[in-house]
């Protein structure tokens, strides 16, 4: 992807601290999640976000859809800063920017239709829509993510996980959006139904021209599907290359011990592998700190040596 088209998203400096609740008789503190986090997205890219549990990658994506905003840095969508935008315009941009959850069966609403909730981004950004149009909409929306519009009359309980996320899919390109935000998005679906998904969300970057944030700990998934990928280790991010560089020349030891093993199927035994792979990196190494070691190719800190 060429660094030099305009960035789609634009995110400088972001940090995110989350308040913390004083101690009884202590003082109120914070939790800084995230530290100075930037990149760029390209239209048409997709950024991959990968780093264990905890390490901000949710926090980042709610940060860059302002479902959460940051507490200090910039996000700048299509170039406008998202924190000068009125709530009237603000409306408007969701449209534009969607996120796609890891487990659809919380984003859907047990007591609607799944058409009558992917028509629901109609009815609440398109009010002049008529009925038989909004129908026509949600039916294409169906066959676009490969289900068949005779379904939409069911409900979530109904359809497999799979068959989930792809109704939530079809949601978030309800509105025609150019960012999706999709976080670890086939985490929570069966093996053999992932690549199907991924393959789903390629298709439909190509056909609507789609930039994503792809947050994930299956490296071997965002490899496939990400042109970039920013590693991020305790709210930072430690390491930011085109895929393949990244993967066959990871520079930072946290990159290399990520990618020195394949993930453990056992969620606890892999959040021991990460762990171990935690290098506690020496104290000069600080937020911001990214060091360009090839084009394109940003580390942080001493590691680069
Ligand atoms: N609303 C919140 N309030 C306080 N702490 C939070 C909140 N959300 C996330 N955190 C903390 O911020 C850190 C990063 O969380 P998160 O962004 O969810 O990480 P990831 O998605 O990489 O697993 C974690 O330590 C988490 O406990
Ligand atoms: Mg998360």
């Amino acid at each position: 992807m060429s660094a030099s088209a305009a960035p789609i998203l634009s995110v400088r400096n972001l940090s995110k601290a989350y308040p913390l609740r004083a101690w009884w008789g202590g003082k109120a503190s914070v939790f800084r999640a995230v530290h100075d986090v930037s990149f760029d997205i390209a239209p048409g890219e997709t950024l991959g976000l990968v780093g264990e549990s905890g390490s901000g990658k949710s926090t980042i994506g709610r940060a860059v859809t302002m479902l959460n905003p940051p507490t200090a840095g910039t996000v700048a969508f299509e170039g406008t800063d998202l924190a000068t935008l009125p709530p009237r315009a603000m409306r408007r941009m969701r449209g534009r920017i969607q996120t796609v959850f890891q487990d659809p069966y919380a984003a859907l609403n047990p007591r609607m239709s799944v058409g009558a909730y992917v028509a629901e981004a109609f009815r609440l950004h398109r009010p002049g829509m008529g009925a038989g149009e909004r129908r026509a909409a949600v039916e294409h929306l169906f066959e676009r993510v490969g289900l068949d519009p005779a379904f939409l009359g069911r409900f979530p309980h109904q359809f497999s996980g799979g068959q989930r996320q792809r109704i939530c899919i079809a949601r978030a390109i309800a509105l025609r959006p150019s960012f999706i935000v999709a976080d670890e998005p086939i985490a929570a679906l069966d093996v053999s139904i992932q690549a199907q998904v991924v393959n789903l969300l390629q298709d439909l970057q190509s056909e609507l021209g789609l930039s994503y944030l792809f947050i994930s700990h299956d490296l071997r998934m965002v490899r496939y599907l990400c042109h970039r990928v920013a590693v991020l280790w305790r709210g930072r991010i430690v390491e930011l290359a085109e895929s393949d560089k990244l993967y066959e020349d990871p520079r930072h030891p946290y990159t290399q011990r990520l990618l020195s093993a394949v993930p453990l199927p056992d969620p606890v035994a892999e959040r021991a592998r990460l762990a171990a792979a935690d290098p506690h990196l020496p104290p000069d190494v600080q937020p911001g700190d990214l060091v360009e070691v090839a084009p394109g190719h940003w580390v942080a800190g001493r590691a680069i040596a």
